[in-house]
């Protein structure tokens, strides 16, 4: 592990604890760049931190051979992007679809659990540009309707920086409901927890976009 600290508006920055892989995948980024004629494609945003990343891929029969990025994020995104575009070249559409944050923060050996959401932007970006090409080869736009189970999925997008879980497995979620347009949610967190205001402002982010959604009621308890 190494530390890596920094400046902003003349404030220190906490010190960040990062594997030598990931040092390694930010100082030489594989995969980084554009493909012009690119089969699927995708930009996609973090709700976390409004960063973006974008995807090219070229695919053959079903098989990814070619795939680049780049990254508006910072160091983990960089690493987290280059480690999954190593890990889905030569990958069927199937096998890459299944990669996940876990499996690539793994491979990197880690990250601290503030900076969990970046390796998330990142498989958010793959998995887009692979619905683009299946998207455009097939005609049909695949829209998942929108229902308890989805917004589920959605939350679990949603990483606690305390522990880098995302709040779903972190037990925090106590009632969900969708109904007529209103979703609404009980969460279990701490009025004095820190990470607070940030936890809430991103479940608004990520579920205020979906389609049908009017409202978004979320309500703190503390058990
Ligand atoms: Fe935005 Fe890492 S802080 S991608």
């Amino acid at each position: 592990m190494r530390m890596v600290a920094g400046y902003e508006g003349g404030k220190a920055l906490a010190v960040i604890k990062y594997s030598e892989k990931v040092l390694e995948h930010f100082r030489n980024p594989k995969n980084i760049g554009m493909i012009e004629d690119a089969d699927g494609q995708s930009t996609v945003g973090s709700p976390a931190c409004g960063d973006q990343v974008s995807m090219f891929l070229k695919i053959r029969e079903d098989r990814i051979t070619d795939i680049k990025f780049l990254s508006y994020g910072c160091a983990s995104n960089i690493a987290t992007g280059s480690i999954i575009t190593e890990m889905a070249k030569g990958k069927t559409l199937t096998e890459a679809k299944a990669i996940t944050w876990k499996n690539a923060v793994d491979e990197l050996g880690g990250l601290p659990p503030v900076k969990i959401h970046c390796s998330v932007l990142a498989i958010d970006g793959l998995r887009a540009a692979i619905q683009d090409y299946e998207e455009k080869t097939t005609g049909i736009k695949q829209e998942r309707k929108v229902d308890e189970m989805m917004i589920l999925d959605e939350l679990k997008k949603v990483i606690y920086p305390k522990n880098g879980i995302n709040i779903v497995d972190t037990n925090m979620i106590r009632y969900l409901s969708f109904e007529e347009g209103v979703i609404t949610i009980e969460i279990s967190i701490e009025e004095t927890d820190l990470f607070k205001q940030n936890v809430l402002e991103e479940i608004d982010e990520h579920l205020e976009v979906l389609p049908g959604v009017r409202k978004i009621e979320i309500k703190v308890v503390e058990y």
